[in-house]
């Protein structure tokens, strides 16, 4: 049997990242330039039920048997196994790269779920609808994120821009225009499930402040949704500066993230936020394309390297 090679996705969090938690609606978008690949190999030289994960971006490399009961790998082979009433799966050796940073708002453990779900079907032969793939790779995100929205697996399942709301089936939306964006990454690392945990905190303790905020990030989303339809680009970008805002009173932006939004400002971005869980990782900047170049100037002189340009529609 060849390698069977499949790819996924990154995404980004245009509008309502901690609200949709709770209920209220936000619009994620993919980002087809990065990408996850995972290879399968058979290993028909080893034992029955010897499988070796091979992960150098997430520190793994060895047998399922050698790693925490909890692994991802062995999450994933177990669903399958439950689903489709399995008694046995051939060995394999899986291995996963990804140009998505870890820890940085950018889908990254959704990618590598999602890829790891579709390239174990393919190798099953199984032919999994969008559905299935998304069902379970929200499983597998539950090992990372505890309690996630099931957004970023969504996104990232079905490639395209999506108006999610917790528990109901995605809207996809299409532009009629291109949203030129470009991905600023702090160099800060942060956990989702560190932030998500500090946030609920936070609403435990400030529960009427913080349902007001999440009110309001809902009402920007509302608003973002039929903006971006219209692709009325200068007021979407005023959108996502008032999101970011409201971050900013979750309490989830940094002065590093702050920077860059403000970076992307001065340089005539419509609009800039943090994207994903905050305390870390990325900015999105909405921008004419025209002052892409002098935004990337600007981030170089201050020693910012770690930007690119992509387009969402
Ligand atoms: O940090 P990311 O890319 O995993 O985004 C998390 C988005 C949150 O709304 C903060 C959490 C969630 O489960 O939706």
């Amino acid at each position: 049997m060849p390698a069977i090679v499949v790819h996924a996705v990154g995404k980004s969090i245009l509008f309502g990242e901690h609200a949709v938690v709770y209920g209220y609606p936000a619009i994620a978008v993919p980002i087809r330039d990065l990408r996850t690949k995972a290879t399968i190999i058979p290993n028909i030289r080893n034992e029955d039920h010897s499988y070796f994960f091979n992960a150098p971006d997430i520190g793994i490399s060895d047998f399922i048997s050698n790693l925490p009961e909890n692994n991802i790998l062995a999450r994933a082979l177990d669903l399958f196994t439950h689903a489709y009433n399995l008694k046995h799966i051939p060995s394999f050796r899986l291995t996963i790269t990804s140009q998505i940073p870890v820890a940085s708002g950018l889908g990254s453990s959704a990618s590598i779920s999602v890829a790891i779900i579709r390239a174990i079907s393919q190798f099953l032969g199984l032919k999994l609808s969008n559905e299935r793939v998304n069902e379970f790779a929200y499983e597998l995100e539950k090992l990372h994120h505890g309690n996630p929205s099931g957004i970023d697996n969504t996104v990232v399942t079905y490639e395209n821009t999506l108006y999610y709301v917790r528990t109901k089936e995605p809207q996809f939306l299409h532009s009629p225009v291109p949203y030129h964006v470009v991905l600023i990454n702090s160099g800060v690392k942060s956990l989702t499930a560190q932030v998500v945990a500090e946030v609920k905190d936070n609403k435990e303790k400030n529960s009427q402040r913080m349902n007001s905020l999440f009110k309001v990030t809902g009402n920007i989303t509302e608003m973002a949704k039929t903006v971006f339809l219209e692709g009325e680009v200068p007021k979407l970008g005023e959108l996502m500066t008032e999101n970011h805002k409201i971050l900013q009173e979750i309490g989830v932006s940094i002065p590093e993230l702050d920077r860059l939004v403000k970076i992307a400002l001065d340089c005539g971005a419509y609009g800039a936020k943090l994207c994903g869980a905050g305390k870390g990782g990325n900015v999105i900047a909405l921008m004419q394309e025209e002052d892409i170049p002098s935004l990337a100037q600007a981030l170089e002189t201050q020693g910012i390297n770690n930007f690119f340009h992509t387009v969402i529609q």
